[in-house]
């Protein structure tokens, strides 16, 4: 198998590699080359890629730690884990409207102490149309801010908290603290600024959380324009892992999500605090 990097997908990210089995064992060559890929485009879609929930697991390994989806020893503890728009009779649902759903924009785990690096979704079923993913490049969103508006939001610091975003909280429903991260975080391997925020970015430290709330909207409305996103149209057996270090993602409800079923495997690998 000759592994092949495609052409960029779009001017705010994406790539695609062929070429390659995710289900074996990865080479030290071809894992350079996908990293290389990966810092250059942020999301990178493997198409065509048959894999069970453990061989899933096993790929996301060569990037560092996955966070568990279950207890240590138990069934679902090494195996990539599901989200899908089923009820618990396997019936599908529009959960669209929730304010802690996938659908409004943000990046994974935002309201960790130690956020993730990357997330990988794997496309098992599919709605016939629509479905779709999309991620904002945040690298790109700070570059094209104003020279002022770089300098007013400078060492501001974001107060995430699970459920909590822009003055509206459900956060009292679950028991987890908020923490503070940089709303302009440095990219670990390329320093790039990139903005961080999104759902679940309740308010900004030091200022009214009315004030605060209204900046971060402006961030996000300013970040999610469409120059700075790429869709991802799914096909089924696309993987794809993209850089929650300098993206924010949504799934998009652009299907009858109370008739079709979309089921994906996902995978986190564990990130470093942002800074
Ligand atoms: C996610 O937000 O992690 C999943 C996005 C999707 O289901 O498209």
């Amino acid at each position: 198998m000759v592994l092949v990097i495609g052409p960029r997908l779009s001017a705010a990210g994406g790539v695609a590699i062929t070429g390659v089995d995710l289900a074996a064992p990865l080479a030290a060559e071809p894992k350079a080359r996908i990293l290389d890929a990966f810092r250059d485009h942020h999301i990178v879609v493997f198409p065509d890629q048959a894999l069970t929930r453990e061989q899933q697991y096993g790929f996301a390994r060569n990037f560092g730690e996955v966070e568990p989806s279950g207890q240590a020893g138990s069934k679902r503890h090494a195996v990539a884990h599901v989200i899908s728009n089923l009820d618990k009779d396997g019936n599908p649902v529009d959960r669209s409207a929730s304010p802690v759903g996938n659908y409004r924009w943000h990046t994974d785990k935002s309201w960790h102490s130690v956020p993730p690096l990357l997330t990988m979704l794997h496309a098992i079923e599919l709605p016939p149309a629509g479905g779709d993913t999309e991620f904002a490049n945040t690298v790109m969103a700070y570059a094209a801010l104003a020279e002022q508006t770089k300098r007013r939001i400078a060492g501001l610091q974001v107060v995430f908290r699970w459920g909590s975003s822009g003055g509206n909280s459900i956060a009292a429903t679950r028991n987890e603290p908020p923490v503070d991260h940089p709303l302009v975080r440095t990219h670990p391997e390329t320093g790039s600024k990139a903005l961080y925020l999104g759902n679940h970015a309740s308010h900004i430290r030091g200022m009214p959380e009315a004030e605060g709330a209204a900046v971060l909207g402006e961030l996000l409305e300013h970040a999610t324009r469409r120059q700075f996103v790429y869709a991802h149209r799914w096909r089924k057996n696309d993987l794809v892992m993209w850089d929650n270090r300098c993206l924010l993602h949504r799934a998009v409800a652009n299907y009858d999500m109370g008739k079709y079923r979309r089921v994906m495997h996902r995978s986190v690998v564990k990130g470093t605090v942002p800074f």
